[in-house]
């Protein structure tokens, strides 16, 4: 997987998560890829579980506490990954270093990029005006 970097949505907290999310998905990738020891990629499982429900988390916070009308629409997208990713990790518990394949991580990766340019980006405008003071009308993807 190249060291594609995530696209900035110009809020400094949650662009620091998104780095560290594309780095954490990565590492899985590697991991699966190069066959690494079952602890490592279990571990590497782990982080990438529960470092996407922090983040997803913080979002969806920050989304309820502003009022963003997309709120619910937004949190359905996380809600189907939080999912996808228990549902991987079980498969790879069951199944062992095969069961998952590394273009699954890639896949999730591309996903991750393309939520931030579009339903993320789409936030933090919204976050953006209301802390300016007017609320923008927003397009929700
Ligand atoms: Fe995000
Ligand atoms: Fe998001």
């Amino acid at each position: 997987m190249t060291s594609q970097q995530s696209p900035e949505i110009h809020m400094q907290e949650i662009d620091g998560q998104h780095r560290m999310l594309v780095t954490l998905m990565t590492d899985l990738h590697e991991a699966l890829k190069y066959a690494r020891a079952t602890e490592t990629i279990s571990d590497a499982f782990d982080e990438v579980v529960e470092y996407t429900n922090y983040h997803f988390t913080v979002e969806e916070r920050l989304m309820r506490e502003s009022g963003f009308p997309g709120y619910l629409l937004h949190k359905a997208v996380h809600d189907v990954v939080r999912v996808q990713l228990l549902d991987l990790r079980a498969q790879f518990e069951n199944g062992g270093r095969g069961a998952v394949s590394p273009a699954t991580l890639q896949f999730l990766r591309d996903w991750l990029i393309s939520h931030i340019t579009a339903e993320d980006e789409a936030m933090a405008r919204y976050l953006d005006a209301e802390a300016a003071g007017s609320p923008a009308r927003v397009t929700i993807h």
